[in-house]
């Protein structure tokens, strides 16, 4: 069943046309990677899907419903939520309360709850606070809940992140370079996580320069090139088509950079 759809998609900022012509599927429960080199529009195109930024052409539909344009709160209330290339997270708040945030998109409190404190709303700031927990252990989160997220390593923000966007409850989850900045370890524990996310039935577009990652969880690849959509298939093909090949490389390359970038795009073969 088809959870997204992404139809002849096109922005242009003045001059630039940053995405030019891109349509891919994410079906409910799937994985698709979307990769292609820096500036391509990977991120541009995930904003276009959420309500970040208005596609100058094409479309978008969740569930076969019609979101293009629509205001990302709105888009975020129909199940998609995301994380971005650059954690933000809210620096001031708590581990814990950046990710009891993300439940507030479920959470049924009106004000005269807030304000009065009634039992419903202590019960359900309770709920709140026991989901944010069980998302910090689902990611893995070591480091303390209760201190200022800033506070935590890189790699531990990346976890709170992800966690905050889970406790949105999202039918699709975009993360965007979710392994930039990570060890490998770090590395080795995110695809361990990102499999555990579909397993829950949440279905993810994945935007990632980590080529072992991608060839590893992806159910199909979409490659982005100067806004272009130059392939789109499953990852045993897209990585050894000539085109995707040439994008990462340019045209200029002698035989050693050729070899060194088809490695790279078939990641590790084993
Ligand atoms: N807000 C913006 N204003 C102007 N140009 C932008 C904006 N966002 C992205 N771009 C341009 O769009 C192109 C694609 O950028 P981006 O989507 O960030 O690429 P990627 O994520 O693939 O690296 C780039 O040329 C970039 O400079
Ligand atoms: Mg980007």
């Amino acid at each position: 069943m088809t959870l997204l759809q992404v139809r002849d998609l096109r922005l242009a900022f003045g001059g630039v046309q940053a995405i030019d012509g891109l349509s891919f599927t994410v079906d409910a429960g799937e994985i698709v990677s979307v990769i292609g080199p820096n500036g391509a529009g990977k991120t541009s195109a995930f904003n276009c899907v959420t309500g970040f930024y208005k596609p100058t052409g094409g479309s978008v539909t969740l569930d076969g419903a019609p979101v293009t344009g629509r205001r990302p709160a709105k888009i975020a209330g129909l199940g998609v939520s995301r994380t971005f290339q650059n954690p933000r997270l809210f620096g001031e708040l708590s581990v814990l309360d950046n990710v009891r945030a993300g439940t507030h998109l479920w959470l049924k409190q009106n004000v005269f709850d807030a304000l009065v404190h009634t039992p419903r709303y202590r019960r359900s700031e309770q709920e709140a606070t026991d989901e944010a927990h069980r998302w910090l252990d689902f990611v893995g989160l070591r480091g303390d809940r209760a201190g200022l997220v800033r506070h935590l390593p890189y790699g531990e923000q990346r976890r709170v992140e992800i966690a905050r966007a889970l406790a949105r409850r999202p039918r699709l989850l975009l993360l965007d370079e979710p392994a930039a900045g990570l060890n490998h370890g770090e590395k080795g524990e995110l695809l361990d996580l990102i499999r555990r996310i579909r397993e829950l039935g949440t279905a993810i577009a994945l935007i990632e320069h980590d080529m072992g990652l991608v060839m590893e969880v992806s159910q199909r690849v979409v490659v982005l090139n100067f806004g272009k959509e130059i392939a789109d298939g499953p990852p045993e093909q897209v990585r050894q088509d000539p085109a995707v090949i040439e994008a990462y490389l340019g045209r200029d390359a002698d035989d050693a950079e050729l070899a060194a970038a088809r490695e790279e795009v078939r990641g590790v073969e084993g």
